[in-house]
């Protein structure tokens, strides 16, 4: 079974083949990062126009790499939400017609299900990718922390799950991302927080961590808000000092203490919720997924905090991939999910778990 999947839905225009929901053959991503890098985040426009120039050379060359021509494609797998609208109706309006044209099963995909199925990617063809040894056994136990997502959920099964808890306000990824900006780091903020953190104390400064009525949510916003009243303060400013003209004011071992402090709590904040889940449901394994998926602090926490072995997969699958979205289309194809209706199938924006 070999499928291809294409994954559009933010700024990153990816495709790949996936053969029986275990084999990488080919994972090719162009991404636009570069001409939103300039604004502090992904311009929905832009990243639209990006997707129309790359998508067709970016899927020539994921079957040109698997060594497949359209005959040994089983089935197409595509991204319809949640994610940008105009960036995902280019993923699926391509996939519907290459649907059409080959006459191949078209499998619709939710990104946030989807990161977490990088995971069963066990062999590849490809050089340079360090793979877990053995797939994720059920009950498993998914925490999904990217720049638009974090959830945590239990999955009996393929298909069969209930989701835990989720953040009540931003993403932890975009949580990086505006702390960067108020340290004056370059975006994406997650990689360059890290790195700053790597010269800072990590407990140099306490900050808050939010308590919600639902035990397993999570909640960013408040912990961001004290960042940035802790910067003020450091440089001896009061909460009406702008964020913009804070990063020229505090020197580099002030911004790696608070990027140090922030990044301890903000991945503490889900551990913490990954280890109550574990003590409550006992699965059998745990997996992450989504870009802070590849932050070694949150790897280095969950490693400490969880009795069980935890096999990460290659960062290059934590962030957006057609590669996850092909492995979770393996898995409708060769489980016996509907296919979707090429002629019909729409984007849904606000898709959720
Ligand atoms: O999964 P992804 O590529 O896109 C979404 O689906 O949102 O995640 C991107 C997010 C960004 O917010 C980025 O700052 C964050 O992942 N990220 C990290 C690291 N690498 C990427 N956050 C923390 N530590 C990292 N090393
Ligand atoms: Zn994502």
């Amino acid at each position: 079974m070999k499928v291809l999947g294409i994954e559009t839905s933010c700024d990153e225009t990816a495709a790949s083949v996936v053969e029986d929901g275990r084999v990488l053959l080919s994972n090719v991503v162009a991404s636009s990062m570069d001409l939103h890098a300039q604004y502090g985040g992904v311009v929905p426009e832009i990243a639209a126009r990006s997707h129309i120039e790359a998508i067709t050379p970016v899927i020539s060359e994921a079957l040109e790499t698997a060594k497949c021509t359209w005959d040994d494609i089983d089935a197409i797998a595509v991204t319809y939400g949640a994610g940008l609208g105009g960036s995902l109706l280019i993923g699926v309006l391509t996939a519907r017609s290459l649907a059409i044209a080959y006459d191949k099963p078209l499998y619709a995909i939710n990104h946030v299900e989807g990161h977490l199925y990088a995971n069963f990617l066990t062999d590849t063809t490809l050089p340079s990718y360090v793979l877990p040894g053995k797939q994720p056994e059920f009950p498993v136990l998914g925490l999904i922390v990217s720049g638009g997502h974090s959830q945590l959920v239990y999955f009996r099964d393929h298909f069969d799950y209930t989701l835990l808890g989720q953040t009540n306000d931003d993403a932890i990824g975009e949580a990086f991302d505006k702390v960067a900006k108020i340290l004056g780091l370059p975006y994406p903020g997650g990689p360059s927080v890290s790195k700053k953190a790597l010269e800072g104390n990590p407990q140099a400064f306490a900050l808050p961590k939010a308590k919600l009525t639902n035990k397993y949510d999570f909640s960013f916003s408040g912990l961001k808000t004290a960042v940035l009243r802790l910067a003020q303060e450091q440089i001896g400013e009061d909460f009406t000092f702008p964020s913009t003209a804070l990063s020229d004011r505090l020197s580099e071992s002030q911004k790696a203490d608070i990027a140090a402090s922030f990044q301890r709590i903000a991945v503490e904040t889900v551990v913490d919720k990954a280890v109550l889940a574990y003590e409550e449901f006992q699965p059998k394994t745990v997996i992450i997924g989504g870009g802070v998926a590849s932050s070694p602090e949150l790897r280095r926490q969950l490693s400490e905090r969880l009795p069980l072995p935890l096999t990460y997969t290659d960062p290059k699958l934590c962030t957006d991939n057609g590669a996850m979205i092909a492995t979770l289309g393996c898995y409708k194809a060769m489980l016996g999910a509907d296919a979707s209706d090429p002629y019909t199938l729409d984007i849904a924006p606000n898709l959720s778990m």
